[in-house]
C-alpha cells in the first residue's frame, strides 16, 4: 500500500478581499513506505501547500489526501515537521533536553526518554553535545538537534520544507550527506521539499517535479537510481541532473514570466 496519496487534491485559497488562487489543483501524488521522496518546483508553484495539507495544518478544498489508507484530519504524531531554521528548540533547554522535551510531555520516564534522546543526538552525529544549550551551537548543529528531536518521537514520516535553506553552503552540504544516513538509519520515510536540483538528487530515491502555478499539479516523477555514495561530479549524478533540469526548466521559465492561468472556474 502506499504512505501517502494524494488524489485529485486542489487548495484554492480565499484571502479576504482579494481575489481567490488556486493554488494545486487536480494534484495526483502517491509515496511509498521508505521512500525519501523529493518535492522539487519553482519558487510559488505550491509545494509548501502541499506540505501543509499533508502535515494536516492546511485542508484541501477538494479531494482526498491519505497515510496508509487512512484519510488525514488534521496534524498527527505520525507526521513530523522538521521547520525551516532553528527557532523551535527551546533555548533555556540542553540539547538533551530539548530531545526529550515531547517524550517528556508524554510522560515517558526519566530514563527510557534520556536514553532515547542520547541514541537520537548521536544518530545525528552530536553526542558530546548534550549538555550546550541552543545559544552555544552552530546553525548546522541546531538544525541537528531538531531532527533529533522529531526522530525521538519515532514517527511514520518526516516531512521536511527546505530545511537548509537558512545554512551556510558548506554547513549545507554537509548536512545533505548526513540527512540520508540518518534517514536509513532511522528507518523513516522522508517527504523532502526543495527548489535545489542537486539537493534532490542528494538525496532522494525519487523526485517529483512539480509545474509552475496557479493550478499547479505533479508535472512527473523521476527515479534516482543512485547509491549511497553520491558525488556532484559523477557523470551518473549529472545524467540525473539533466533529465531533472530538461523537465523543471519550462516550468521556471513560465514561473519567472507569469505565464501560467488560474483555471476558469474561479477566476
Ligand atoms: N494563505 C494564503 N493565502 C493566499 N495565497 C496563498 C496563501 N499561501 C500561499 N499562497 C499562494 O499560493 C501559492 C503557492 O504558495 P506556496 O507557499 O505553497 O509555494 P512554494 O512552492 O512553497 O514557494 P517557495 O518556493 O517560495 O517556498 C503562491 O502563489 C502563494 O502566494
Ligand atoms: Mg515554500
Amino acid at each position: 500500500m502506499a504512505l501517502v496519496s494524494f488524489r485529485r487534491v486542489e487548495k484554492v485559497y480565499r484571502p479576504h478581499r482579494a481575489a481567490p488562487y488556486v493554488a494545486v489543483h487536480e494534484f495526483e501524488l502517491e509515496t511509498e513506505p521508505g521512500e525519501f521522496f523529493c518535492l522539487l518546483g519553482p519558487s510559488g508553484c505550491g509545494k509548501t501547500t502541499v506540505l501543509n495539507m499533508l502535515a494536516g495544518f492546511e485542508e484541501p478544498t477538494g479531494g482526498a489526501i491519505a497515510i496508509e489508507g487512512n484519510p488525514i484530519r488534521g496534524p498527527g504524531r505520525d507526521r513530523a515537521v522538521v521547520f525551516q531554521g532553528d527557532d523551535s528548540l527551546f533555548a533555556w533547554l540542553s540539547a538533551v533536553e530539548n530531545v526529550e522535551f515531547g517524550l517528556r510531555m508524554r510522560g515517558v520516564s526519566r530514563r527510557a526518554r534520556r536514553e532515547r534522546a542520547r541514541h537520537y543526538l548521536d544518530l545525528v552525529g552530536l553526542s558530546g553535545q548534550e549538555d550546550k544549550h541552543p545559544p552555544q551551537l552552530s546553525g548546522g548543529m541546531k538544525q541537528r538537534i531538531q531532527i533529533a528531536r522529531v526522530l525521538a518521537n519515532e514517527p511514520l514520516m518526516l516531512l521536511m520544507d527546505e530545511p537548509f535553506a537558512a545554512l551556510d553552503a558548506q554547513t549545507r552540504l554537509l548536512m545533505q550527506e548526513q540527512m540520508r544516513m540518518i534517514a536509513n538509519a532511522a528507518k523513516t520515510s522522508v517527504f523532502f521539499i526543495t527548489h535545489d536540483i542537486d539537493e534532490a538528487i542528494m538525496l532522494g530515491n525519487r523526485i517529483g517535479v512539480m509545474k509552475a502555478g496557479p493550478a499547479s499539479t505533479l508535472k512527473g516523477r523521476i527515479d534516482v537510481a543512485l547509491g549511497e555514495e553520491r558525488h556532484r561530479t559523477d557523470s551518473a549524478f549529472m545524467d540525473v541532473y539533466r533529465e531533472v533540469y530538461e523537465m523543471i526548466r519550462d516550468e521556471v521559465l513560465k514561473s519567472a514570466k507569469g505565464m501560467s492561468r488560474q483555471p476558469e472556474h474561479v477566476r
